[in-house]
């Protein structure tokens, strides 16, 4: 079940997007060689509670942060722990905030310090690709065809898509249908419609699009321990064209020219 919001829905819904946005930037203060991966959950985790909100992913299905921490090979849905970041990591922290009854959903991949050049690539292209398939969103075109424009635009790059995860409906519940992937034939999947909100992930990875599962039940890797890029904005179909309700502005005022 698809579940179209109404303009109401979408107010709050973009609410919810704001402070978890803006808890991106909070984080963003914080990134820097030296810091633990445990120091930014907990950033964010105050920041949430501070203005209303719920860290959702915090025990969701036994998850133990509010974000999910993505250092380097890890794709997603790594917990934060007393690693600390070097140079030369990138770092992926994705949120999910419930407020008001509704959900926002961001990732943003940062760089720690001076990267090597070839993972900035991945990291601009994949953020590129985010771009790409959220104007393939028009209403009434399909999910397929949001996954084709991201899936061409990463590979005709080099790089490969992660198959095993997808962007999502997002609404009253975190995931709701449909699902998003990032690969696939255009034309095929559920029509576009006002009212639909979702969430647009691509995950790409700079070596195979394998991954595993630690022994944790969570923690996805890529297979050959390249590297992987996330990104991730929460958008709201309205007038036949995407609001994205997310926003990595905040993110740009604290990195300046630091900022992918
Ligand atoms: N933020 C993730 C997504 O983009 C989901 C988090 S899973 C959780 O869909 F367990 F951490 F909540
Ligand atoms: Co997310
Ligand atoms: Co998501």
């Amino acid at each position: 079940m698809i579940y179209l919001k109404t303009s109401e829905e979408i107010e709050l819904m973009q609410q919810a997007n704001t402070l978890v946005s803006r808890t991106l930037g909070e984080v963003a203060k914080w990134v820097a060689p030296g810091v633990t991966t445990h120091r930014l959950d907990t950033i964010a985790r105050e920041f949430i509670l501070d203005n209303g909100g719920r860290p959702a992913c915090l025990g969701y299905g036994g998850f133990p942060g509010t974000l999910c921490i993505e250092v380097n090979e890890v794709v997603v849905h790594g917990f934060p722990s007393n690693y600390t970041l070097r140079e030369g990591d990138i770092i992926g922290t994705d949120c999910v905030v419930e407020y008001n009854g509704f959900h926002g959903d961001t990732c943003y991949t940062f760089p720690v310090g001076e990267i090597d050049p070839k993972v900035m690539a991945l990291c601009k292209t994949t953020k590129e690709s985010l771009y790409k398939g959220i104007e393939a969103c028009v209403e009434g075109k399909r999910i397929g065809d949001i996954a084709n424009a991201i899936q061409t635009y990463c590979e005709a790059r080099g790089y490969t898509i992660v198959r095993e995860m997808c962007g999502h409906g997002i609404g009253k519940k975190m995931h709701e249908s449909p699902e998003v992937p990032n690969y696939g034939r255009r034309g095929i999947g559920p029509v576009i419609k006002n009212g639909m909100c979702l969430a647009i992930e691509p995950m790409v990875n700079m070596g195979s699009r394998n991954v595993k599962i630690a022994s944790d039940g969570w923690t996805c890797s890529t297979k050959d321990g390249k590297p992987s890029a996330h990104y991730e904005h929460t958008i709201a179909m309205v007038n036949g064209k995407p609001q994205i309700l997310t926003t990595f502005d905040y993110i740009q005022e604290v990195l300046g020219d630091r900022f992918i």
